[in-house]
């Protein structure tokens, strides 16, 4: 058993994630700590210094060993599901769920996160949620190819548990 946790920054896939790894008794993995411990860098210095380009690079070479393990929850990074062919690596090795929030709540949790995210440094409120509208419309088609969609703002860990009872 293998369970994806795909949406946008800000959606709560690691929240998620960590609260039905203890439900099922399985390891959560958070895509962008996994990769931070795997390459000795941040996801932010690798940005920062590599560009964008190698950080998908490596982004889908954790997602193919990630794949591999057995009895995990994996909560990727929100760019993840949009580059090479990871949602199919996704789909054809677990279960992907996408947690479809709503912009205003992303827009929301966004503000008052505390992580830092490199693509959406500096932004004012206004323009993060110019950011938001328009790279969801971009990810929307790759994120709606998983198995499972949720919607709405209080997405718990009971519906995904339901699907799986
Ligand atoms: C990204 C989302 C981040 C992280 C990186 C890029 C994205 O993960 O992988 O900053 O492209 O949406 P979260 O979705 O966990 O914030």
């Amino acid at each position: 058993m293998r369970i994806f946790l795909i949406g946008f920054m800000g959606c709560g896939k690691s929240t998620m994630g960590r609260a039905l790894a203890a439900s099922l008794d399985m390891t959560f993995i958070d895509l962008d700590t996994y990769l931070e411990e795997r390459y000795f860098k941040t996801f932010n210095l690798i940005f920062a210094e590599e560009g964008e380009a190698n950080f998908r690079l490596k982004e889908r070479k954790v997602l193919e060993e990630v794949s591999a393990f057995d009895q995990v929850i994996i909560a990727t990074g929100g760019g993840a599901p949009c580059f090479f062919d990871n949602m199919e690596l996704m789909n054809n090795s677990g279960f992907c769920i996408f947690l479809d929030v709503e912009i205003d709540s992303l827009v929301y949790r966004l503000i008052h996160a505390k992580t830092e995210r490199p693509l959406i440094k500096g932004k004012s409120p206004e323009e993060l949620r110019h950011f938001i509208e328009e790279l969801m419309q971009k990810r929307r088609p790759f994120y709606e190819k998983a198995q499972y969609i949720l919607k709405g703002n209080e997405i718990k860990p009971d519906d995904i548990l339901n699907i799986f009872s």
